[in-house]
């Protein structure tokens, strides 16, 4: 019997842009001797990184937590060469996609890396570190046995406004109205929030992966910035986080 050709991933020439869903994915493949090596591989023992160290040079620096295959992070790392990105995902699948995307694209200013959002946040960041973070499409659970998963807990806003320099942003979008509501509940207790009704006034149209697929679906996007508020002490924060809701609701 006549074997079945493989099917392998066309091969990516310079100049080529990459589609996903037909819609292009952010960059241009350069040729090989200009490739970015984007990957973070080690963690300091303690302590937070030094990401001016990291990228040689200091920049606002913009966080992306459970980027998946890295779509924003790309993007934004194109349209924002005056900022430096980290993008991070649980998942170390999805940031070696990210990560080899990246480093074709010759994206010098982003750095791709598997941990927990949590885990970064907490044990190697410190205190007003982040200019931006951005959490698109959260997992949201369905099986009531892994809400607690649920990544956008009070306890994980605190450490958010904490780790946000003064003013910072955190940007939220989801596809899931119930998760929607707990995050209008929540974030307009600790953040300035201002949800977003349009489409975010700037490029890229889609944000990412998630995006693609549930705008396929004819599901809504719902989408938010939440700003740090400069005029609240630690103490305050800490009372408003106490009193908020954990997030559990049907999906
Ligand atoms: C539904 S996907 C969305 C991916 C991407 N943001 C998008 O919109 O296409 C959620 C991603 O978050 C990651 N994730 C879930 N919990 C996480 C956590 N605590 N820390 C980091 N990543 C997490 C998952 O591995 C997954 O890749």
């Amino acid at each position: 019997m006549k074997k079945a050709n493989r099917v392998t991933a066309p091969a990516l020439a310079p100049g080529q842009v990459e589609y996903e869903f037909g819609i292009p994915i952010p960059g241009v493949i350069l040729p090989k001797e200009s490739w970015a090596h984007t990957a973070i591989k080690r963690l300091p023992e303690a302590g937070p990184i030094d990401w001016s160290a990291v990228f040689g040079r200091d920049a606002p620096l913009c966080l992306d937590i459970g980027c998946g295959n890295g779509r924003f992070t790309l993007a934004s790392g194109v349209s924002r060469p005056d900022w430096n990105h980290v993008a991070i995902d649980s998942l170390p699948t999805v940031i070696r996609y990210a990560t080899r995307r990246a480093n074709q694209r010759g994206l010098a200013n982003t750095r791709f890396l598997a941990i927990d959002g949590w885990r970064l946040l907490h044990d190697f960041s410190s205190d007003q570190a982040w200019s931006e973070i951005h959490i698109y499409h959260p997992q949201p659970y369905a099986d009531p046995r892994m809400e607690s998963r649920r990544m956008l807990t009070p306890d994980f806003l605190y450490l958010i406004h904490r780790r946000l320099k003064d003013r910072g942003r955190l940007f939220v979008q989801t596809d899931r109205a119930a998760y929607w509501n707990y995050m209008n509940t929540v974030l307009e207790q600790v953040f300035e929030w201002e949800p977003i009704s349009s489409e975010w006034p700037d490029e890229p149209e889609f944000r990412s992966r998630r995006e693609i697929q549930a705008r396929k679906q004819g599901l809504k996007i719902y989408r938010g910035i939440a700003t740090r508020r400069s005029d609240w002490s630690d103490s305050q924060l800490l009372e408003t986080i106490a009193q908020l809701p954990q997030p559990r609701f049907k999906v």
